[in-house]
């Protein structure tokens, strides 16, 4: 098929090329010139295992570009992804600016363009959107009927950052949710190669399985930690406890790690914009509400730590292992490296941190402080304090030779730590 893909961050990137290994023609389309550029000479803007080597392979091959030209892409396409962020709006609501933007940039197309063509949302809106925003603004725009000119469907996207690629391939399940019978079969033929479940749905309910999803999951991890902080009075190792609960194949173990909470661009502002979008039919989700709250205060939990065991961190120099807000990516969106640090720094302490792929993203975070430096090498940023805070549970951070002699404030259970003079974990 011949496919595009509108917006090449993390989701668009990872579709674009992944649709490209499928055997399917992309044009990959985004506003940024730079990032175009970089696609175009084969160069990925974000760190993902195996991307690159993918992209260069369908460069060459020449069944993959990228542009701005969006008029010159859907032209030439028949099936267009909308993959631009949807972040936090104000008061959490969702903010929708950029896939209305597009879409209306897409109506005016569909409105010169001959023959029928397929617009999937696979950005993560809120329900409703697809029908009541991007189909309205399709027709008008375009001018033509929805279902005859045009089709509308949305496809949520389930993939991990650090294993988007995997994930792409071989997904858990594939939810098209169509608003008729063409948009749906279009995309059952373009998954038709997958051997998961496709479940078929209307729109909305799409929409809310993907925010139902990370709902769940966000509300898995602020549990397990707040089991954690229990565990953590009554000098119970949490950790112990998780495992004899995974052991339950109703529970299974997955996503239930003691730590100090989620970050990334999805989990928060998923959570919140569906708590927002609760607020508009008078509901307060309790359980939603409590797991956005209990994950606020969790990174600084590792602070309260050390400070109970040295005092005043003024002038102290403190090590931290980890910036990403998690292994496999260089994404610090929301990511708790961010409130640590911000706070260390707020209360007088020298920070130095380390990370094997998110360097460039934290000084674009963080820019130039003169109590905060950076390390390519972990050994070097151990070398400058006794303190030792760890944050992401990067494989390069599973090293005893690191924590030897050392204060280790541990926030994701890296065994290899304990080594250390004195070690403590945030809920064991
Ligand atoms: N990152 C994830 O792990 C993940 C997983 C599943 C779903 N999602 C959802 O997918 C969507 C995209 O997320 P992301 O992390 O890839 O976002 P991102 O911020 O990394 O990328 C969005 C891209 O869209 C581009 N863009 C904005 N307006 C545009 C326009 N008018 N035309 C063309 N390009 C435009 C931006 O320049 C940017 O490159 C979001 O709704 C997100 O919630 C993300």
């Amino acid at each position: 098929m011949k496919i595009s893909v509108i917006g090449t961050g993390y989701v668009g990137l990872v579709t674009g090329v992944c649709f490209a290994e499928l055997g399917n023609e992309v044009i990959c389309v985004d506003v940024d010139k730079e990032m175009v550029d970089k696609i175009n000479s084969s160069i990925t803007t974000i760190y993902e295992d195996g991307l690159e080597e993918m992209l260069k392979k369908h460069m060459t091959r020449g069944n993959l570009r990228a542009t701005t030209d969006l008029r010159e892409a859907v032209e030439k396409t028949d099936v267009s992804f909308i993959s631009v962020g949807t972040p936090s709006g104000l008061m959490d609501y969702i903010d929708l600016k950029y896939v209305e933007k597009v879409t209306r940039d897409i109506g005016k197309i569909l409105k010169d363009k001959e023959g029928y063509h397929l617009m999937v949302v696979k950005s993560t809106v809120v329900p409703g959107t697809t029908e009541h925003s991007v189909l309205p603004i399709l027709e008008r725009y375009s001018g033509k009927k929805a279902g005859k000119g045009f089709g509308v469907a949305m496809n949520p996207e389930f993939l991990r950052e650090g294993k988007a690629i995997e994930d792409f391939m071989n997904p858990d399940r594939i939810v098209i949710g169509g608003i008729d019978e063409k948009s749906t079969d279009i995309l059952l033929e373009l998954y038709k190669d997958f051997k998961c479940q496709i479940m078929k749905t209307n729109p909305k309910t799409a929409e809310m399985i993907k925010y139902a999803t990370n709902s769940f999951l966000a509300t898995k991890i602020s549990f397990i930690n707040d089991i954690g902080n229990i565990c953590k009075q009554l000098d119970i190792d949490a950790y112990e406890v998780a495992k004899g609960m995974g052991m339950d194949s109703r529970i299974s173990p997955k996503f239930l790690n003691p730590g100090i909470g989620f970050g990334g661009s999805c989990f928060p502002k998923d959570v919140k914009a569906i708590v927002g979008k609760a607020k508009e039919v008078y509901y307060k989700p309790a359980i939603l509400n409590a797991a956005l709250e209990l994950n606020e205060l969790q990174p600084l939990k590792l602070i309260e730590l050390l400070e109970r065991n040295i005092g005043f961190l003024k002038g102290v120099d403190i090590t931290i292992l980890g910036l990403a807000f998690k292994p496999g990516t260089d994404d610090m969106r929301e990511a708790p490296s961010i409130k640590i640090i911000t706070s260390l720094l707020m209360k007088g302490a020298r920070v130095h941190a380390t990370d094997p792929k998110a360097l460039n993203e934290a000084r674009k975070i963080f820019g130039e402080h003169e109590r905060l430096k950076l390390y390519d090498d972990p050994m070097e940023a151990v070398k400058k304090s006794k303190y030792i805070m760890i944050v992401t549970e990067w494989d390069e951070f599973k090293r005893e030779e690191l924590y030897k002699g050392k204060v280790v404030i541990d926030g994701r259970r890296v065994d290899e730590a304990k080594v250390a003079e004195y070690y403590e974990g945030v809920c064991w």
